[in-house]
């Protein structure tokens, strides 16, 4: 795939905190800068389980991503937010099962876009979008991702750990103009992250807004997240803590304290 010109790039302004860098930095990753770090440092003082959550997150999305190719066949993927390239990315656990699935890595993080074509721009098969996901008509119609997803065929569309990084109303909005786009029998994962203690949701969300000027939504409850799921076909084991998604015999960290968790799930297109 041709490298496309990143309008982003020249607005990277590294003394700003971002959601992608920081949550690099909880895996264990090395693209992140010192603000990065010390916004962690102030989110596990109210959230001391992050670190844990966000490795279980991204296990999550490793099996869920095997299930999708293994058990449901689907062989084109859009991962809306992908984060920044770490292990096992999706196009290499889906593509060890069916070579040739096709992956759409979609962010409109500097940092991720520019070290994303470098570690997944990896064949023919992957590419990199700079976009908005809640535009999901401009990312349907960008030149990279036109002709290369065929939308009269099944895709499974990954929203793993994003919607909390966009305000009302647009998760809601975004996941039905995405799902409109989509053929019957494809496939939407979508979790994000939930406080039933109303301190920690206001907490984390006012912590979190300051620290990347606002570029960050809410942390919301499992009853919001079930709403997103209206019209869905959801999948066993259904919605629920991700880390208990159907688990595998990889040895995780648990979270010790549980004051938030990745809530959601797998569902059907109908
Ligand atoms: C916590 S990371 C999740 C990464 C990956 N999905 C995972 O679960 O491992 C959230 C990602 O969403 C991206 N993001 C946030 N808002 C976005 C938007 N409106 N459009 C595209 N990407 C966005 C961030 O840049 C970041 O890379």
């Amino acid at each position: 795939m041709p490298v496309d010109e990143d309008p982003v790039q020249d607005k990277i302004d590294l003394s700003v905190p971002s959601a992608a860098r920081m949550y690099d930095f909880l895996l264990g990753g090395t693209n992140n800068f010192l603000s990065d770090r010390l916004a962690v440092q102030d989110l596990l003082r109210t959230a001391p389980s992050s670190r844990e959550l966000a490795i279980n997150n991204r296990a999550f999305l490793r099996r869920v991503v095997r299930h999708i190719a293994a058990d449901y066949g689907i062989r084109q993927f859009i991962d809306h937010g992908s984060g920044l390239p770490t292990q096992d990315n999706v196009h290499q656990v889906a593509q060890r099962i069916h070579r040739g699935t096709k992956v759409i890595y979609v962010d409109n993080d500097p940092v991720v876009l520019s070290q994303g074509r470098f570690l997944l721009d990896e064949n023919d098969d992957v590419a990199i979008v700079a976009a908005d996901m809640t535009n999901p008509e401009a990312i349907r119609s960008h030149p990279k991702v036109d002709g290369f997803i065929d939308f009269e065929q099944p895709v499974a569309a990954l929203f793993v750990s994003v919607l909390h990084c966009v305000p009302d109303p647009e998760p809601a909005r975004l996941l039905r103009e995405t799902i409109k786009l989509l053929a019957s029998g494809s496939v939407v994962v979508i979790c994000q992250l939930v406080s039933e203690d109303k301190a920690v949701r206001d907490g984390v969300t006012r912590l979190m807004a300051e620290q990347t000027n606002n570029n960050w939504g809410r942390v919301r409850t499992e009853e919001e997240v079930r709403t997103y799921f209206d019209g869905l076909d959801i999948q066993p084991p259904g919605l629920l803590d991700v880390t208990d998604w159907r688990p595998d015999s990889e040895v995780l960290p648990r979270q010790r304290t549980r004051e938030w968790i990745e809530f959601g799930g797998l569902a059907l297109v109908p």
